[in-house]
């Protein structure tokens, strides 16, 4: 008998990252695909960053700065927070994994999550040997605060928020947010996964984890460089916290979890201030394209505020994620996502979303009249 592996760990599927541009090309015999599943930046990455990059490629002999204190010190100069309050990681998937880490230990206990959310999170218990609660979203498809609140027991560690949710989009309040964390008792930290906020900055009563962590309640952000800021494919991400916990953080993580493409990329990304305004207004211009899209075939897009579209298709989206393929046009469908009527697609250029239009009026039939 070889050595049994833990059983939690065979309980987790593999993260699926959307279906490869080349497979679908072999399997369909296309050749021209788009891909709008994975929520990556269409513009692609800061010319500043790539730039900074490519410069720092002489270096990759030497190791990475374990303690990356450039990159904090740019990070803390932005935000306006000192640096013993940032934590940064191989993407915020890392930080994720590491927040369960230092707060899950087994079966005692538990942490809770909107179902469905950001599917890694479930990774955090399930390598824990801890208990996963899943509280369903509400009738909007935004995380039921009250419904999270009462879900807590003494067991609960941690609690889960994407803000905006993936794959809804959708965000909470700072109202709502607030009410919640007066509900919840000392020995419950909440992490508020900011991954989307640059796309939703600005919107009337948004929580901003920042102010949370400034002000010392038991919150945790998480941001990342893979969306707004176009640095998907170098891992980075980063995180606001109390300094006790990113002291914790800094222990458990190994000790180059930062390459030192990511810190410099990261750095100059930050700075590229002109690309941000740019990644941010061609998201809501391609958010209107593809909700006017949707809404062409009959289907009802979700309100959102990140870098994708959720829309309700009122029928299994399956057959239709599946005809879209055949058009060349891959984009999510909900049977993966726990929303097995809705469509998952991730905003591209221009072009693209006119690619995206296209297919779906062939696929579903235009429900305008004129
Ligand atoms: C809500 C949410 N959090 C975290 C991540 C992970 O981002 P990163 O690329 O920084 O690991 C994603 C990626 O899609 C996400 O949707």
């Amino acid at each position: 008998m070889p050595t049994p592996i833990r059983p939690n760990v065979l309980r987790m599927a593999p993260y699926s990252p959307g279906k490869p541009i080349d497979e679908v090309k072999r399997e369909l015999g296309l050749s021209h695909v788009v891909k709008l599943a994975s929520n990556e930046n269409p513009l692609g990455p800061s010319p500043k960053a790539v730039e900074a990059i490519q410069a720092a490629a002489q270096n990759l002999h030497l190791y990475p700065d374990a303690a990356t204190f450039d990159l904090r010190a740019a990070l803390s100069e932005h935000y306006g927070i000192g640096p013993e309050h940032l934590m940064v990681g191989n993407g915020s998937d890392e930080l994720i994994h590491l927040l369960g880490l230092i707060y899950l230990s087994g079966p005692a206990d538990a942490m809770v999550v909107g179902d469905p959310s950001f599917v890694r999170y479930d990774a955090a218990a399930y390598l824990s040997d801890s208990r996963l609660i899943k509280v369903a979203l509400d009738a909007t498809y935004t995380h039921d605060l009250d419904a999270m609140a009462a879900a807590i027991t003494p067991e609960t560690r941690l609690v889960w928020i994407a803000n905006p949710n993936n794959p809804t989009g959708t965000v909470i309040t700072k109202t709502g947010f607030d009410r919640f964390l007066s509900r919840i008792p000392a020995h419950v930290t909440v992490v508020l996964d900011e991954a989307y906020y640059e796309y939703a900055e600005g919107l009337d009563d948004l929580p901003n984890s920042l102010d949370y962590v400034r002000a010392g309640a038991p919150v945790i952000g998480l941001r990342t460089f893979s969306k707004a800021y176009g640095l998907a494919g170098i891992r980075l991400g980063y995180g606001f916290a109390s300094a006790e916990i990113a002291d914790a953080i800094h222990r458990a993580r190994e000790p180059f979890n930062v390459n030192s493409l990511a810190q410099i990329g990261g750095i100059a990304a930050l700075r590229d201030r002109e690309y941000l305004g740019e990644s941010i207004a061609a998201n809501t211009r391609g958010r209107a394209q593809i909700e006017a899209a949707f809404r062409e075939v009959g289907a009802t897009p979700v309100p959102g505020y990140a870098n994708f579209v959720l829309a309700e298709m009122g029928t299994e989206a399956k057959p239709i994620f599946e005809a879209l393929l055949r058009e060349g046009v891959i984009v999510r469908s909900g049977h993966v996502l726990g929303l097995p009527t809705t469509l998952r697609v991730s905003i591209g250029t221009e072009i693209e979303n006119e690619t995206f239009a296209r297919a779906l009026v062939k696929v579903m039939g235009s429900k305008v009249t004129a």
